[in-house]
């Protein structure tokens, strides 16, 4: 199974504020979709509620401490990050995406095979941070550079990395 990490960061790492996003980039969010659509979606609790309900076609995996936590019907909690990944190797899951947020990247970057960034042109105020792209481990394989315009409001990266 390849494990796939997706997230938006802007240039000083912040990735959220408030349990929400900070940013209008519709581009983002399209090509979020389209390299999720289909697949099964990791995240911590806090993600999950920050989203409101499942997205489309997507199957949830969600971490929390919370043994009493209910998933969506179709959907699943786990009480750690390692029983999900179990689950979804006996699947035979072929991708996983880790999609967030800040406690859930730190803990599952090291599991990773491949990084989907989007690199956010902006140095917002936040709460949340992604990690730092340590380069001994990770290389840069390929980046589609983008302006802003009327539906993205900061100018923008997609950065894929894949493990050394
Ligand atoms: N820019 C992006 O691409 C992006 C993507 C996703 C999210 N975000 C942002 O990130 C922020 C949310 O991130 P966050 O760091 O606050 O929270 P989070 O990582 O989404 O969720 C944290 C929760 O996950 C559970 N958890 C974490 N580690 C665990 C472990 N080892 N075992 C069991 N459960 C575990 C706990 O849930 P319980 O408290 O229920 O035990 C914990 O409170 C929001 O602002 C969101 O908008 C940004």
């Amino acid at each position: 199974m390849k494990i796939i990490l997706i997230v938006a960061k802007a240039k000083n790492q912040v990735i959220g504020k408030d349990n929400q996003l900070i940013w209008k980039l519709s581009a983002d969010l399209k090509r979020f979709k389209n390299l999720t659509t289909g697949n099964f979606i990791l995240m911590g609790r806090k993600t999950f509620e920050s989203l409101g309900k499942p997205l489309p076609n997507r199957t949830h995996l969600i971490i929390t401490r919370n043994p009493d936590f209910q998933a969506p019907e179709g959907h699943y909690a786990f009480l750690s990050l390692e029983d999900a990944v179990i689950f979804c190797n006996k699947l035979g899951v072929d991708k996983l995406f880790i999609i967030g947020g800040g406690e859930i990247y730190r803990e599952a970057l090291p599991l990773c095979d491949q990084l989907e960034i989007t690199e956010v042109d902006a140095e917002p105020e936040g709460d949340t941070f992604f990690p730092k792209i340590d380069s001994d481990q990770w290389k840069e394989v390929g980046r589609e550079e983008f302006p802003s315009d009327e539906k993205n409001e900061y100018p923008y990266a997609f950065v894929t990395y894949e493990k050394i």
